[in-house]
C-alpha cells in the first residue's frame, strides 16, 4: 500500500487547438501524503486546474503518470474515480434536477445502495436543507458552490479536491466550508486545495506546493515555506563600488550582489530588525548612499522562488 494519496510523475500537458499549442504542464512531480491538507498555490494560468482536471479525468494528460490512492488513472480510471471527489472551479450544474435529485443521481452513478446513501446528511452539513427542492438555476453562486461540494462528497471519497472553492463566496460560507473540510481532514480525508490566497493556504494547509508556468517551483511543509514568504528585502546602494567578497564578510546576513555598488539583503522582519542589519553593514566601513525595502507580494515570491 502506498502512503501517498496522490502521486504525480513527470506529468506534462500540452493543449492543442489546430495550429496553436499551449504547454500548460512541464514535467510536474508531486507527492501528496495520505491524510494531509495540501495547498496548491500559483498565479492565474499556472496550471493548477489542469492538474486537477487530469485527476478528475476531465482532461487527458500528454505524458507522465498519475496515481490516485495507488491506482493508475490510465490503467484503471474507474477505480481511481471512486477514491476522489472533485469540486471544480467552474460552476457547472445540470439544470434539470433539483439539489436532492442531483445528489441522488450522483450516488447512483457511483453505485451506492439507497441504504448507504448520505444525501440528507450532506444536505444538512452544507446548509442546503432549505434548497433541497430548488433547481440549480435558482441558486445563488455561493449555494451552487455548496452543491458542487455536496456532489463531490456523495461517495465518501478518501481524497477531496477543491479548486478555488472560495472564489466569490461570502465570509460566512467560507468559514462554514472550512470548518467542515477541516473536520473531514481530521477524520482522515486527504484534502487538496488550490487557491490564490496565501492567507487561506497558510491557515489551513500543512504542506504547500507553488506552481508557476506549469512547473513546481517550491514544495515544502507550510512552516518552511512561510519563512521564505514572510521575508523582506533590503536594498542598499553604496557610495562606491564594493568588492564582491564584502558579501562574505557579512556571514550573519543573507546577501546578494545586485550591482557593483548595490546589494540586497533578505531578512525575516519578525526575527531581525533593520537597525541590526545596518549596524552590521556600517561595521564594514563602507558609506551607504541609499536604502529601500521591499515586502514581497505573491508575484515577487514567485519570482524569488524561480530565481532559486
Ligand atoms: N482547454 C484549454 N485549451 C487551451 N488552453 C488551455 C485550456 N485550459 C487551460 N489552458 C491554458 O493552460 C494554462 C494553465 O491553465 P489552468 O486553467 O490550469 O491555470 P490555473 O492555474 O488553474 O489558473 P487560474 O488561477 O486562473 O484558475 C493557461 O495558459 C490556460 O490558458
Ligand atoms: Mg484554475
Amino acid at each position: 500500500m502506498s502512503h501517498f494519496a496522490i502521486e504525480i510523475k513527470n506529468l506534462s500537458k500540452t493543449y492543442r487547438k489546430k495550429s496553436v499549442s499551449k504547454e500548460a504542464l512541464k514535467s510536474i512531480n508531486l507527492e501528496i501524503k495520505k491524510g494531509s491538507f495540501f495547498g496548491l498555490l500559483g498565479p492565474n494560468g499556472a496550471g493548477k486546474s489542469t492538474i486537477i482536471n487530469i485527476l478528475a479525468g476531465l482532461v487527458n494528460k500528454t505524458s507522465g503518470e498519475v496515481k490516485i490512492a495507488g491506482i493508475d488513472i490510465e490503467k484503471n480510471p474507474q477505480a481511481a474515480k471512486f477514491k476522489i471527489g472533485i469540486v471544480p472551479q467552474e460552476l457547472v450544474l445540470d439544470p434539470f434536477f433539483n439539489v436532492r435529485e442531483t445528489l441522488e443521481i450522483y450516488a447512483g452513478y457511483y453505485g451506492i445502495k439507497k441504504s448507504h446513501r448520505r444525501t440528507d446528511e450532506i444536505i444538512e452539513v452544507l446548509g442546503l436543507k432549505d434548497k433541497a427542492k430548488a433547481a440549480p438555476r435558482s441558486l445563488s453562486g455561493g449555494m451552487r458552490r455548496r452543491l458542487l461540494v455536496a456532489k463531490a462528497l456523495v461517495h465518501n471519497p478518501e481524497i477531496l479536491v477543491l479548486d478555488e472553492p472560495t472564489a466569490g463566496v461570502d465570509v460566512e460560507l467560507r468559514n462554514q466550508l472550512w470548518t467542515y473540510v477541516k473536520k473531514l481532514n481530521v477524520g482522515g480525508t486527504t484534502i487538496l486545495l488550490t487557491t490564490h490566497y496565501l492567507e487561506e493556504a497558510e491557515e489551513l494547509c500543512d504542506e504547500i506546493a507553488v506552481i508557476n508556468h506549469g512547473q513546481v517551483i517550491a514544495h515544502d511543509r507550510k512552516e518552511n515555506l512561510m519563512k521564505l514568504l514572510s521575508s523582506k528585502e533590503l536594498i542598499i546602494s553604496f557610495a562606491e563600488n564594493i568588492r564582491s567578497d564584502i558579501v562574505a564578510t557579512l556571514p550573519q546576513l543573507k546577501t546578494k550582489m545586485l550591482a557593483s555598488d548595490k546589494i540586497s539583503i533578505t531578512y525575516d522582519p519578525e526575527k531581525t530588525e533593520v537597525e541590526k542589519i545596518l549596524r552590521i553593514i556600517s561595521g564594514s566601513k563602507i558609506q551607504i548612499k541609499d536604502i529601500s525595502t521591499q515586502q514581497p507580494d505573491l508575484e515577487e515570491i514567485f519570482k524569488h522562488l524561480v530565481r532559486r
